[in-house]
């Protein structure tokens, strides 16, 4: 159980919505210590005790901690004075200290959970600015870990870094799963078997890596020296490895310059 009210701004969205419910189904918090808030003041959540607010503010001065869950561009309008509390910022790409500055904010955590905070399996990475607490931070490590795993970061760059590679939640895998139903039809195979096949690849086969190394899983494959060997050793003497540190340096840079 947590005892802090937890505010979180933009709560009605695809994250901040996900945590609320993760938050109420595991009774981590009673819906009576969860303040959210969006533009219009309306969302169903508000039907489960969790009081929804218009105004930012108000969220901020019922909220011991609060969670920013809008979108980057959005933050500039936010407008809050959170002295003396704790802000945690889900926003890629905004500074912790622009974020000091413009709460002001008695601590301030950015963490990186990802889309599958819908299903409960976000990576969360979070990343501490200047001293904190230990019961703060316990608190931060539980809360993530209401939609999956979480793991505190020892520099504000590997937020940056993560935001490009486990920040894109199921953007890589759903690359790799058009890019094997497209080659499949376009060599012929009826579409709803490519999709079918893909489908099982990156989705039902790629569960056996969460209990097997990936490095060993690979050297097995490949020590039949047959249709696997021959297809990654492709994949691997095209680039495929500089080309996944490539998308993920361009999407940091992106992060490390601001949104
Ligand atoms: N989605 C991802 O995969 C992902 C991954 C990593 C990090 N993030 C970060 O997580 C944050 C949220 O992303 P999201 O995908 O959850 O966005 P989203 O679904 O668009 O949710 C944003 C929420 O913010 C609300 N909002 C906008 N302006 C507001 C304001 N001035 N006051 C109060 N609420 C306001 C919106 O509601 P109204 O429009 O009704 O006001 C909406 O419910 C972003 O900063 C993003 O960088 C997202």
């Amino acid at each position: 159980m947590i005892n802090e009210t937890v505010g979180i701004i933009g709560g009605s969205g695809w994250l901040g919505g996900s945590i609320v419910k993760a938050l109420l189904a595991k009774a981590l918090l009673p819906a009576g210590k969860l303040v959210i808030s969006n533009r219009c003041g309306e969302h169903p959540l508000a039907r489960q005790g969790v009081c929804l607010v218009a105004d930012n503010q108000v969220l901020v001065d019922r909220s011991d901690v609060i969670v920013i869950a809008v979108r980057p561009e959005h933050f500039a309008s936010l407008n809050i004075n959170a002295t003396g509390k704790i802000v945690i910022s889900l926003m890629a790409g905004i500074k912790a200290q622009t974020i000091a500055e413009r709460t002001s904010a008695s601590a301030v955590i950015r963490a990186m959970p990802n889309a599958a905070v819908e299903i409960e399996q976000s990576f969360t990475p979070w990343y501490c600015a200047g001293e904190v607490a230990a019961a703060t931070r316990n608190l931060v490590q539980r809360l993530f870990e209401s939609v999956g795993t979480a793991a505190q970061v020892q520099e504000e760059d590997f937020i940056d870094y993560l935001s490009a590679l486990s920040g894109t939640g199921p953007a890589f895998p759903a690359l790799l799963m058009t890019a094997l139903a497209d080659q499949a039809v376009a060599a012929g195979v009826p579409a709803d078997i490519a999709r079918l096949a893909a489908k099982n690849v990156v989705v039902n086969c790629s569960q056996l890596l969460a209990s097997h190394d990936p490095r060993q899983m690979i050297d097995s494959l490949v020590a039949y020296r047959g249709v696997t060997a021959a297809a990654l050793q492709t994949m691997t003497e095209g680039g495929f490895e500089e080309q996944v540190g490539r998308a993920l340096r361009e999407g940091a840079a992106v992060a490390r310059k601001g949104l």
